[in-house]
């Protein structure tokens, strides 16, 4: 289990974050979601050590981890894939999975880079292509193999869906539930909240820094009050709350087992490929 304790943590001026409670169990998926500006960047650079707490605790299967290193947070199994992907553009697609390696040996490496592969067959043909030629969603399928290659418990994913085309982002969301499955703890940050919600077991709302609003990703997704000020407006989906239903029923039905079509597809690729 992953636990967040009255967390709270800011920059140069007062908190940014407020008392944050979380507890994310291996195997599942919880959404934080929120406006822009809210903390949720904060909150996962805070569990990351990338800044430091001011108050609360981060544990990880009862191993306090409160502002140790961030190299320390990932040797404990907790992977951050950061906002805006961040890949290195001029290096290649393999080079780039191998410093999420962490100093593994080089056989552990290409056993988790062919792993990442499995999970992401469009990455495979592009593993000797610079980072950088690849595109938007690509580079984000990069990013969150990237997290994987240390073979994290928890992996913190901030706003996959950023700039990507509706479709691309079905595809990345369409991996998480079974990526949880495998008994990965995800905690997904997102302001796209409707496909976040879509494919949560379990999610809250920030505002201001501050925990509003908790429950299944379904009740959020059903929730009112959560509709009104974050699903309403200017998406595709709009208010309905039975037309998101139907999407994230279809989002998980898409995907659902592991001989869902998305994983049938990939291992097929795998074959032909390989
Ligand atoms: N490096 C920083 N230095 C000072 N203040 C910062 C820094 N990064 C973020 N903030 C402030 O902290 C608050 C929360 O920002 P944060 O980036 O965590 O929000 P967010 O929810 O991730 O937003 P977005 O959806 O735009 O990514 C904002 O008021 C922001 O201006
Ligand atoms: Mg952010």
């Amino acid at each position: 289990m992953l636990e967040i304790k009255n967390l709270s943590s800011g920059y140069d001026g007062p908190d940014v974050l407020h008392n944050i409670d979380l507890e994310i169990a291996p195997g599942s998926l919880v959404a934080v979601i929120g406006a822009n500006g809210a903390g949720k960047s904060t909150l996962l650079r805070t569990i990351s050590s990338l800044i430091k707490s001011r108050s609360g605790s981060v544990a990880v299967d009862g191993k306090e981890l409160t502002n140790s290193s961030p190299s320390s947070i990932v040797s404990h199994g907790i992977s951050h894939v950061p906002e805006g992907r961040q890949v290195f553009a001029t290096m290649t697609v393999a080079e780039n999975l191998d410093l999420g390696a962490h100093g593994t040996s080089k056989h552990i490496a290409m056993e988790r880079i062919d792993k990442v592969m499995e999970i992401f067959p469009a990455l495979k043909e592009r593993l000797t292509n610079p980072a950088g030629s690849l595109s938007g969603g690509q580079q984000q399928m990069l990013a969150i193999g990237r997290g994987l290659m240390a073979e994290p418990k928890y992996l913190l994913m901030d706003e996959p869906s950023l700039g990507l085309a509706p479709i691309v982002v079905q595809t990345i969301f369409g991996i998480l539930p079974n990526l949880a499955k495998s008994g990965v703890g995800i905690l997904l940050i997102e302001q796209n909240g409707q496909i976040a919600l879509s494919v949560a077991d379990k999610a809250v709302l920030l505002e201001r820094g501050n925990i509003t609003i908790r429950g299944t990703g379904q009740e959020l997704l059903k929730n009112p009050e959560v509709i009104e000020r974050y699903l309403g407006v200017g998406n595709s989906i709009g208010s309905d709350p039975e037309k998101q239903s139907v999407m994230s029923v279809r989002i998980r039905s898409a995907l659902g087992s592991e001989d869902s079509a998305l994983f049938q597809r990939a291992k097929s690729i795998v074959s032909l490929k390989g």
